[in-house]
């Protein structure tokens, strides 16, 4: 039941706001202020965050500031690192911070110490890593393992396949990975092509370990493996990373091939726990820790920083203020770096998982809009795709630019320095449109205006990466909060799941079908037509 809305006097008094400074374009903002370029960026850990060339003003962020600070998000943030039930609707604690705090920490749930329990898993990872990038592993022939190949869908896959392409550099140069989530059989085919079965190894990662997608690429992982392997030997070729393990136990995992995941890490927040497994073995237990330790940098800064120094808290607050009060609904990240390609694909369940949500935690109407479509590529590939419609398009974008100072070789700065003079480039125009240029014809003229964030970081190592995936989630939890919405659940997928269960159970046998009563006319159309397309 909804009652009034949560709308309180800082809220009313940015809404004011908001049509003040929407009269201002950038270039007067910059005019105004000719220091924006420091005065609205902060140094964030490795990472330098600048929104000065978003719709704000000095008066906006001491606004947004008073809103974060009214929702508590500081004692949030305290809250949730303590492990506290901040993950209302399921009860339980989201501690993926536990995951990346020091070893001697202490983190209470429920009165016991969970850090032991990371330690010991953190260390089984070290150690099976290591066995298999020493070429230690051995099937069930005796071969070596020398693929691997993940299984997992959503969190149990967008984090580690997104980690792994960032840091192919650091990937070890013998060991073949690969990912698969998609129940479409060609996905798997093409996957296990050119592979040996022999020396092959399917992580199997599922949180609650039914879900039918990452079941059924199990299944079908191991046909493939029985036309070579005998089936006493299958055991050897898999691994379940999962918080169900008595379930991985009845579908034949060997315990000791079975890695757990906490109850209380969110599968989008799991990065850094088992689920990173498949990037740790391709990176290296070493790197893998520098992964970790950027996170918990950043963690670290964002309980303790404020707003106007906090570059998680800023880019929530900007998030809201686009969205709730500038009214844009959706977000472009464009990362200047082929390596990040998958990262606007993992920011997309991240953020849209968690603040797709129309209920708030007190009930009250939310008198705007919350969350945003978020979506994005590659820089210099997207210019010459969609930035047409981000410079002349009638709806305005805010767009965010992430970029990196060093190429890894150096005699590849050069390159480097294109795609970074790019990025600016993009974000100039962006704001300032063609401003400078006289007498353009008005097919020509871009009225600028359009607002972007640009987040720059030295280099893309595991470090970095950790600083960067740590920094949007807190930025994402923040908004959450701010908003007054649950970030850590997802009921809304559910219903759709059980749906696709029945309807397949339809197709499969006709005479089951429920009546249009209980479906509808319009997928009992649907379900004779597909019937009809394959002659049945
Ligand atoms: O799509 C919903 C979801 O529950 C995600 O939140 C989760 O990451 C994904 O499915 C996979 O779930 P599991 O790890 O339990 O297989």
């Amino acid at each position: 039941m909804h009652s009034s809305s949560n709308k309180n006097q800082t809220w009313s008094n940015l809404e004011k706001h908001c049509k003040e400074i929407s009269k201002k374009s950038l270039i007067e903002l910059f005019n105004e202020n000719p220091n924006r370029g420091s005065d609205f960026s902060t140094s964030f850990e490795d990472l330098w965050v600048d929104v000065s060339k978003q719709i704000v003003d000095s008066k906006t962020i001491q606004l947004l500031s008073d809103l974060a600070e009214e929702s508590k998000i500081n004692q949030f943030f305290v809250d949730m690192m303590a492990g506290s039930p901040v993950n209302l609707t399921e009860k339980k604690p989201a501690l993926h911070t536990a995951l990346r705090a020091p070893k001697d920490s202490r983190i209470l749930v429920e009165g016991k110490d969970v850090v032991p329990k990371i330690t010991e898993t953190l260390e089984k990872m070290e150690e099976f890593s290591r066995h298999i990038r020493n070429g230690k592993l051995l099937g069930s022939t005796g071969a070596p393992i020398t693929s691997v190949v993940a299984l997992g869908i959503g969190g149990s896959n967008l984090g580690s396949s997104m980690a792994h392409k960032a840091l192919s550099k650091f990937a070890h140069p013998e060991i073949t990975i690969k990912f698969c989530s998609s129940i479409d059989a060609v996905d798997l085919d093409q996957t296990l092509d050119g592979l040996n079965p022999e020396t092959t190894l399917f992580l199997v990662t599922s949180k609650s370990f039914d879900t039918r997608e990452t079941l059924l690429l199990m299944e079908n992982a191991k046909k493939w493996l029985e036309g070579s392997i005998v089936a006493t030997g299958l055991s050897k070729h898999f691994v379940g990373i999962t918080s169900s393990r008595d379930k991985a136990i009845n579908f034949g995992f060997e315990e000791s091939m079975i890695f757990d995941l906490p109850d209380w890490v969110g599968g989008r927040f799991s990065l850094s726990s088992a689920a990173g497994l498949v990037l740790m073995i391709s990176i290296g237990p070493d790197e893998f820790s520098h992964l970790l330790s950027g996170m918990n940098r950043i963690d670290n800064k964002t309980v303790s920083e404020s707003l106007e120094s906090n570059g998680a808290l800023l880019l929530a607050v900007i998030d809201i203020w686009n969205r709730s009060f500038l009214d844009y609904p959706t977000m472009a990240v464009i990362p200047y770096s082929s390596q990040m390609s998958y990262f606007p694909q993992y920011l997309q369940q991240l953020m849209m998982e968690s603040l797709g949500k129309n209920n708030r935690n007190d009930e009250h109407e939310f008198g705007s809009s919350v969350g945003s479509v978020v979506w994005g590529a590659t820089g210099t590939e997207s210019q010459h795709a969609f930035f047409q419609f981000l410079h002349q398009g009638t709806d305005v974008v805010p767009c965010e630019m992430l970029g990196f100072s060093s190429s890894y070789d150096p005699s590849n700065q050069d390159q480097q320095n294109s795609l970074f003079a790019n990025l600016l480039a993009q974000s100039e125009t962006l704001a300032f449109g063609s401003a400078i240029e006289e007498n353009l014809v008005h097919e020509k003229k871009l009225e600028g205006n359009r607002p972007s964030t640009v987040i720059l970081a030295p280099k893309l190592t595991p470090f970095i990466l950790g600083q960067l995936i740590s920094l949007y989630e807190h930025r994402t939890v923040a908004s959450g909060v701010i908003w007054g919405v649950n970030p850590f659940d997802q009921w809304g997928v559910e219903l759709g799941k059980s749906i696709a269960i029945d309807i397949e159970l339809e197709i499969g046998d006709a005479s089951s079908s429920k009546d249009a009563t209980t479906r509808n006319s319009s997928t009992e159309k649907l379900l004779d037509r597909f019937r009809s397309f394959r002659n049945i």
